[in-house]
């Protein structure tokens, strides 16, 4: 079972053109299966399930689109919380909080406040997230320790490195999931993939549902993931 899960929630647009409906009508259906994919999640046990909502390159998105993702993620704080709060769900954001409507923000940290003592799984929304720009938040903020005197360059390293990104303290995804058929990774959570077994679907997010969760885990279950060593290595050391 992979404790953290991430997902690259794509295809929204191309399902509900392929359908004559408007793009906002397939982030509608999407919101579905974000519902639909954190039950499931919850249910099989998984820790963290870490979804992304927005990039930092949607900003350049049609403004009338940008407008209405931002209202889903306002809709998406109102009608989950309950849920959340009933079966022990933390939602955590990360991302370039500053370039969201204030109203937006207020939601979102609301949320997190409301649900920070819940302890059954962890949802990290990433809005307005990139990961090259959560790695040079990290830099700027080793740098200043460093031009205060806090710490020496020789003290830098990957734990120190991983504890200055905006997902300090969260397991590295085990498990990436993409859906539509796309091959990237899109600036997501860089530095934390590093080892994570990546999974790609043709099925476009609107139709990404408990079934398609349930198999990406399965095939998940079936990786011999090495971390780098030779085959065995692992098996012997456990
Ligand atoms: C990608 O589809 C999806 C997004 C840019 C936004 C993801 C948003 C949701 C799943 C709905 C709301 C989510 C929450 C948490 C409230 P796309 O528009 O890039 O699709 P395309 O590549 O087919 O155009």
């Amino acid at each position: 079972m992979p404790r953290h899960v991430a997902v690259i929630m794509d295809g929204n647009g191309r399902w509900a053109g392929a359908r004559g409906l408007s793009r906002l009508q397939g982030h509608r259906k999407g919101k579905d299966s974000v519902r639909e994919v954190v039950e499931t999640a919850r249910e099989i046990g998984v820790e963290v399930l870490t979804l992304f909502a927005f990039s930092t390159e949607n900003w350049s998105r049609p403004p009338s689109e940008v407008k209405a993702l931002m209202k889903l993620l306002r809709r998406y704080c109102r009608t989950e919380l309950s849920r959340m709060m009933r079966y022990g769900i933390r939602l955590k954001v990360v991302g370039n909080l500053r370039r969201l409507p204030p109203e937006v923000l207020s939601d979102l940290r609301s949320v997190e406040a409301e649900t920070r003592d819940n302890d059954r799984m962890t949802v990290v929304l990433a809005v307005s997230y990139g990961g090259r720009q959560d790695i040079v938040g990290a830099a700027r903020q080793l740098a200043r320790q460093v031009r205060d005197g806090e710490l020496k360059p020789e003290q830098i390293n990957e734990s120190r490195l991983a504890g200055s990104l905006m997902t300090a303290g969260l397991p590295d995804p085990d498990l990436l999931i993409r859906t539509s058929g796309e091959l990237r990774i899109s600036n997501f959570l860089l530095w934390q993939c590093a080892y994570s077994e990546l999974y790609f679907t043709d099925v476009a997010w609107p139709d990404f549902r408990r079934d398609q969760f349930l198999e990406a885990i399965n095939w998940y279950a079936q990786r011999d993931r090495r971390f780098g060593r030779a085959t065995g290595e692992l098996a012997v050391e456990a």
